[in-house]
């Protein structure tokens, strides 16, 4: 999954995101309405979009953000358009003294992650995809991942057939975002799923020209998978952050009094403080978890 999004002829080389799928649903005027009203609510001196695709969020903030900096992390190209005073590379700046907002707007949904499915006698595989989208399954996956399926997806008597993505990548990245920030927030907004309620199948899937098709590693399709946004949030505690929102897209826009077209549960926003305090506006939000 890797090498097929991001490798030297992978998709994320060679396409835009936005013309391919757009997960969140959220009008790109709204979206960047809401982040801004966060920015001021927290006093943020600089916003930092990790899996920033085309710029697109930082070019509609850039008008309502005047006096703070802009930057975009990708592991693609600088766009050309983008207006000259917003950063971009493929690292976080450092930070400084200032508050920062983080925002991963549909980027956990395409960090490369396993996927497991129990065997016929009832043993968990690795599930292993040819560049045709062919399948077999192989060895049983290593202790880390069944200690995260244990917590975070646990399997015990589940029917052949059964799937489940291993969300530990996805821990990971949230955390080393959680700690990218000193003094600030981190915000993450994706497709998700919570404990209880995992996908019996998974949700591996591909979309190429807007259109969902079969998940085939072969640079040709955007790869992505729905996050355990529950374990992120975890991550993200003991990587430093002292207040969480895990909530529903349409909880967190009207408490920050957007107004949008609501759009299925699955839509989550995690919202996670780090040295300083939630402002109110983030922690009367109708909490998931
Ligand atoms: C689904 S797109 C979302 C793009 C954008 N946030 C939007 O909403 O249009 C995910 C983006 O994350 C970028 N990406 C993935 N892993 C990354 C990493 N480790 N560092 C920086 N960017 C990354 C990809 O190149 C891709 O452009």
């Amino acid at each position: 999954m890797d090498r097929a999004l991001y490798g030297s002829n992978g998709f994320y080389r060679r396409n835009a995101p936005g013309a391919h799928f757009r997960a969140c649903a959220q009008p790109a005027e709204e979206f960047a309405t809401a982040v801004a009203r966060i920015a001021v609510a927290i006093g943020a001196t600089e916003v930092v979009d990790i899996g920033a695709g085309r710029g697109a969020l930082l070019t509609a903030l850039e008008p309502r953000l005047r006096t703070v900096a802009l930057h975009g992390i990708e592991v693609v190209a600088r766009p050309a358009a983008l207006p000259a005073r917003i950063g971009w590379s493929e690292l976080a700046p450092p930070e400084g003294d200032g508050v920062r907002l983080l925002v991963a707007n549909e980027w956990l949904n395409n960090v490369p992650l396993d996927v497991v499915e129990v065997d016929l006698g009832g043993t968990l595989r690795q599930v292993f995809v040819a560049p045709d989208g062919n399948e077999a399954t192989g060895d049983p996956p290593g202790a880390t991942d069944l200690a995260w399926l244990a917590r975070w997806w646990p399997l015990d008597g589940a029917a052949p057939g059964t799937r489940a993505e291993v969300g530990s990548p996805r821990d990971q990245a949230w955390a080393a975002t959680v700690r990218s920030v000193q003094r600030g927030l981190a915000l993450a907004v994706d497709l998700a799923h919570l404990t209880g309620r995992r996908p019996p199948h998974g949700t591996l899937v591909g979309y190429r020209d807007g259109v969902a098709v079969m998940p085939t590693p072969d640079g040709s399709t955007d790869l992505i998978a729905h996050v355990a946004l529950d374990a992120c949030a975890a991550a993200g505690v003991r990587a430093g952050a002292a207040a969480t929102v895990l909530a529903t897209q349409d909880d967190a826009l009207r408490a920050l009094e957007v107004s949008a077209p609501p759009v299925p549960d699955e839509y989550r926003w995690l919202i996670q403080a780090v040295g300083i305090e939630l402002p109110t506006v983030l922690d009367q939000i109708h909490r998931s978890i």
